[in-house]
Parts: C-alpha cells; structure tokens; sequence
C-alpha cells in the first residue's frame, strides 16, 4: 500500500511511518520541514514536501492511503488549525477510494456513555491543551458529516506518551482503561493498530480507540 502520512516527522506520525516501512508498504511522510524529518526518519525517507494547506489532489492521486497525524502546539491559541486542515484534506478526497484515517483525541471518546468533552467546566478550559482537544472534538463530528470520503477515525486512549510497540487492545467509543485505572496508548501501539486497521479495514465511515495492553 502506497500511504502518506500527514505529520510524518511528529511523535506519532513517525512511528507511523516506521510501521508501515517495516511492513513492506511504502510510506510517504508529507511533511513541511525537509530537514526535520530527515532528522527523524533518515535521509532515505520518502518525503512530500509541502505545508498541509498548499497540498492538491493531484498531489493525493498516488496514496491508497491517507493517515492525519497533524497536531497543533498546546497553548497556541490555534486549535482551529486541527479543524482546518480536515476540511482541506477531506475536501482533496472526495469522491476518491482512498482510505483517510485520522487521529481525534481522546476528549470526543466516551465516559459511562457520556462524552468526555461535554463534562469540560471553566477550569477545564484553561489548560493548555484545551484549544486542540476543542477543535478535535469538533473534527469528529465534522467527519461523521461525510459519507463521500473513506475516512476512519482513531482515538487514543488518555494518556499518548512516545513508546515502543508493545501489543495494544482495542475498543470502539467508550475510554479504555486497564485495571490498574491506567489509560493510555504508546505511539508504537497506535502505529500498530493504524496499520493494522489500513490492512484490513473494519471502522470505514466510524471511530475506534486502542489502549496499551
Ligand atoms: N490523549 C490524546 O487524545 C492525545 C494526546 C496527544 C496527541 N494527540 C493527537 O495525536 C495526533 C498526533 O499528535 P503528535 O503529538 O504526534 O503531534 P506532533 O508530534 O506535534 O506532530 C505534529 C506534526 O504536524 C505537523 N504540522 C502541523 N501543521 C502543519 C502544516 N500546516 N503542514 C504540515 N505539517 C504540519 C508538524 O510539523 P512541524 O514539525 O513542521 O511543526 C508536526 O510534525 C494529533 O491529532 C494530536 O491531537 C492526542
């Protein structure tokens, strides 16, 4: 599978791309800073070089895949951005038979049934990746408004720190939770389960979340 990871040179979207490199597939990063991610992923790696919002269709024609690691800085006060560049993206894919898969954070995933975002108060508001969370939040339900695109949604469990691949279990809306009342994912887990989703898609037109077994 020819795939181009959005955000290659990122936290996750590295790992990403190593997955699927060591699978056999071929992997692009799409990435606006030549230099970072050759520092990331080597000077060999498969770049498209170009910022998000400058990218065409014709530049997307060649991917079977499409997988949205983008992020936005915390406190930057530009969350919209997460939002913005789905539009764009979705927008180059319609009527494609790409699969877009895209992370959305963990806030729009479920507690008891009840959205995490809708518990938010004041002071929930204040921290710093509050915007982003916001923003991701309202992505989600911007995708489910799609039907003319193959987009998959992926969630991480609470916690996302950098860490290898390690087994991962999966879900579907709810927050997963280890018995010990953990809740996280490793980017190597999240790389795993994306690829492994891409490879045998199940969640078309839906959202699943994973969590580090
Ligand atoms: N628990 C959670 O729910 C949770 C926690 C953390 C992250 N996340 C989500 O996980 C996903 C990946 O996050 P991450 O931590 O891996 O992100 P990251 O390390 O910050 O990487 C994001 C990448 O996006 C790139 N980017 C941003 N704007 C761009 C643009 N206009 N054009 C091209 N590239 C652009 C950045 O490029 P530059 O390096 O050039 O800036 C960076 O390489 C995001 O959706 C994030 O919200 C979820």
């Amino acid at each position: 599978m020819k795939i181009g990871i959005l955000g290659g040179a990122g936290r996750a979207g590295a790992f990403i791309y190593q997955e699927a490199q060591a699978r056999g597939h071929e992997p692009v990063a799409i990435v606006r800073n030549e230099a970072k991610a050759k520092a990331k992923l080597g000077d060999e790696a498969h770049l498209l070089v170009k910022d998000t919002f400058d990218l065409t269709a014709a530049d997307l024609v060649p991917f079977d895949a499409i997988v949205d690691a983008l992020s936005v800085p915390w406190g930057s006060g530009k969350g919209y951005l997460h939002l913005d560049m789905a539009t764009h993206i979705m927008h180059l894919l319609r009527d494609t038979q790409a699969i877009a898969l895209f992370i959305i954070g963990s806030s729009s995933l479920e507690i008891n049934g009840q959205v995490i975002y809708h518990t938010f108060d004041a002071t929930t508001a204040q921290q710093p990746w509050f915007d982003g969370a916001r923003y991701q939040y309202f992505e989600y339900i911007y995708l489910q408004m799609n039907p003319e695109v193959n987009w998959i949604a992926v969630s991480p469990a609470m916690a996302f720190p950098t860490g290898p691949k390690t087994g991962y279990l999966r879900g579907k809306d709810e927050l997963l939770v280890d018995e010990a009342g953990n809740s996280q994912i490793s980017t190597g887990n999240m790389a795993a389960a994306i690829l492994d989703e891409l490879e045998q898609p199940s969640a078309i037109h839906s959202r699943f979340t994973v969590r580090d077994k």
